[in-house]
């Protein structure tokens, strides 16, 4: 039975780099979720290598919209034959307001949490059936370091709406691992990646760079992901190097 991943916002950044690692693992089918597949982004996952056996399958999701999110999982049992997922990653997220908490409107934390909590909640939701019938199914969550309540004076970053949603992320799903006994879940800070998002936080901080490759997370992740084990690391806070984040 083929291996089934499958991973949110794959057309860029650490999902695309997620995509690309399990699209060349052999007897791997993976489903990558975006928001436009017409796009020349989505069109060229199509280009990346494979291993034997493996195949890719790309649908539309945007997960914002609630109908969307049930609407791509019928999909991919209906057209595309999927009786089980092995992992689900929650790894589409936003991070688009900077500034103090004075500044921060309500709609700058509806629309973080609408991507980064009701997402996960949302794929979680849908998958959850077809997460069922993996023999050892896993939930991920790319989280962030700034969401730990233990690291908000040491960090100086002005992303308070983004790390609302986050450490509201987390706690749905360690309280999906507590109310799922054969549901393996981690929430991943991937580190400050060279991706749109974590180049723009790298500026902001004063930063040429970011100082994290995706394919350097991506392999950290991936091991924390194959490591994962109920009676281990499931529902913790961890790094891409398997390393404890306070919550
Ligand atoms: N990069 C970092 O340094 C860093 C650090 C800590 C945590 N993270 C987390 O890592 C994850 C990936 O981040 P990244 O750095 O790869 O970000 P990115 O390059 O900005 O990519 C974000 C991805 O999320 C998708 N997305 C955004 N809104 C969506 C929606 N409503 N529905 C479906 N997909 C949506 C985007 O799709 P479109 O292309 O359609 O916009 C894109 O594929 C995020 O959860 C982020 O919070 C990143």
């Amino acid at each position: 039975m083929s291996h089934v991943v499958l991973i949110t916002g794959a057309n860029r950044g650490i999902g695309k780099g997620l995509l690309a690692h399990y699209l060349a693992q052999p007897n791997t089918t993976v489903i990558g979720t975006v928001r436009d597949a017409s796009s020349e982004k989505a069109q060229d996952l199509e280009k990346l290598p494979k291993g034997e056996g493996s195949g890719l399958i790309v649908v539309p999701l945007d997960i914002n919209n609630p109908s969307s999110v049930t609407k791509a999982v019928s999909i991919i049992q209906t057209q595309h034959h999927i009786e089980h997922i092995d992992v689900v990653i929650a790894n589409a997220g936003v991070c688009t307001h900077w500034g103090p908490v004075q500044e921060m409107a309500d709609e700058d934390v509806i629309s973080h949490f609408e991507v980064n909590t009701l997402g996960p909640l949302r794929l979680f939701k849908a998958t959850a059936s077809l997460l069922e019938k993996a023999s050892t199914p896993k939930l991920i969550y790319i989280s962030t370091l700034l969401a730990s309540f233990s690291g908000i004076e040491q960090i100086p970053t002005l992303t308070a709406a983004y790390g609302m949603s986050k450490v509201a992320g987390n706690f749905l799903v360690k309280k999906i691992d507590a109310e799922n006994k054969h549901l393996i879940t981690l929430s991943v800070d991937p580190g400050l990646v060279q991706t749109d998002m974590g180049s723009r936080n790298a500026q902001l901080v004063g930063l040429e760079k970011a100082p994290v490759t995706v394919e350097d997370t991506v392999r950290g992740i991936t091991n924390q992901i194959d490591a994962a084990k109920k009676s281990t690391t499931s529902g913790h806070f961890v790094n891409s190097n398997g390393e404890s984040v306070a919550w």
